[in-house]
């Protein structure tokens, strides 16, 4: 088959996410980067199209030139990477759907949940593929832990419980980095830090493995941090369709932790927990009775060689190979779309970007009213 050719927005020098999905894309041999605007700044996208070699012609200055020029040539791209951050989803969205071409955009999807129905609908109407990148949905694991429970190994769920637990904003804003920055400014990162950011994963997360449906939910969103004025801690309780019960606890200043999302099924006859964190974490016991847990990529795992530690602390080398799941699916379907074949959609699709924001939408509300019940 020949290769998907697709475009890039962000992934400049210096981002973090973009270079996740350009190697995920890659990963199985499905698709190639053929265009992109990949900074703000004109130079830096010039500079990293051309380390990738791409014709100069199909660097460009914006995604709204990109959309247009791409869909005018007879040899367009397949489909456009959204990889910038939150203000960028929508209109990028919109445009590239509007000019035809399907798209993969990272969470959270829009800021507003009209927004994303809106992208849901052009996509609806254009015939388009539209994929949402949660990454933790695609981990091996989880894929496991939904089939335990299908398979009735774990009986009815009665309780679940997911954490996305890290101290990436527990020091002052004048020591984070640009990366961390934006997420605390309401006009790029949108309503919400915490549950917009990381909250949306958890949720995901609970959905994906177990498919409960929320009925309403009590929240109570926490501005924890002298120069915030988005929230950085929040709780959720949530009550599902079904009667089950659950619990969501997400933090940027939970000191210690760095990317800790686990999550724990409970049900009538057995029980599944599972945490991201654990593969980067080297237990180091002694006969004295000492026991210190090391975590890779922090400054107490130094081996000399810190290039080995291509990806944040707490964010395991199994984030390449779910990005590369989540291509995988895409990028088959999108083939085999084109060649008028049937295609299943077993990707996290435009309903899970929909089905953050409500849920997001959702604890806005309630936290507003003192963590009220809402209906999601
Ligand atoms: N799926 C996941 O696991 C995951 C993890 C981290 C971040 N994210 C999401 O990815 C997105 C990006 O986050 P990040 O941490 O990589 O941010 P970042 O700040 O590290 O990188 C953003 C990049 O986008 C570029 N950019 C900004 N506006 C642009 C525009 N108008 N046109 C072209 N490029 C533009 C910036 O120059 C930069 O290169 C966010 O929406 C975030 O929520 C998802």
């Amino acid at each position: 088959m020949t290769k998907l050719k697709f475009g890039m927005i962000g992934g400049g020098k210096g981002s973090f996410i973009a270079d996740l999905h350009l190697k995920g894309a890659c990963f199985d041999h499905l698709g190639e980067l053929t265009a992109g605007c990949f900074s703000r700044n004109y130079q830096k996208s010039l500079d990293f199209g051309n380390s990738m070699g791409l014709d100069p012609g199909r660097i460009y200055r914006s995604y709204e030139e990109m959309a247009k020029k791409e869909a005018k040539r007879e040899d367009p791209i397949d489909f456009v990477i959204i990889a910038a951050p939150n203000n960028v989803h929508y209109p990028a969205a919109k445009i590239f759907l509007e000019h035809g071409i399907h798209v993969v955009c990272d969470k959270p999807l829009t800021h507003y949940l009209y927004e994303a129905e809106e992208l849901k609908a052009i996509a609806e109407e254009k015939d388009l593929l539209f994929c949402v990148t949660y990454t933790y949905s695609a981990y091996p694991a989880v894929a496991f832990m939904k089939k335990m429970i299908t398979d009735g190994r774990v009986g009815e769920i009665r309780l679940v419980k997911a954490e996305f637990l890290s101290d990436n904003m527990a020091l002052p804003n004048k020591a984070l980095s640009n990366t961390m920055l934006w997420r605390m400014n309401p006009e790029i990162a949108g309503r919400s830090t915490c549950c917009g950011d990381i909250g949306v994963h958890a949720q995901n997360l609970i959905s994906s493995v177990t498919s409960l449906e929320m009925d309403e939910l009590s929240a109570d969103l926490n501005i924890i941090g002298d120069d915030r004025v988005l929230d950085t801690n929040f709780t959720a309780i949530i009550r599902y369709k079904s009667g089950q019960k659950g619990l969501i606890w997400c933090s940027n200043v939970a000191m210690g932790k760095c990317n800790d999302l686990n999550i724990a099924v409970y049900g009538d006859k057995g029980s599944l927990s599972w945490s991201v964190e654990m593969e980067d974490i080297v237990v180091f016991n002694e006969l004295s009775g000492c026991s210190v847990h090391y975590r890779m990529g922090t400054s107490f795992s130094s081996i000399g060689e810190s290039q080995m530690f291509r990806l944040p602390a707490g964010v395991s080398e199994g984030y390449y190979v779910a990005f590369a799941n989540i291509y995988q699916k895409f990028m088959s379907a999108l083939q085999n779309k084109k060649a008028g074949k049937t295609y299943e959609i077993n990707y996290p699709d435009i309903n899970c970007g929909i089905e953050s924001l409500r849920f997001l939408e959702a604890c806005l509300a309630s936290s507003e009213k003192n963590a009220a019940w809402e209906k999601v």
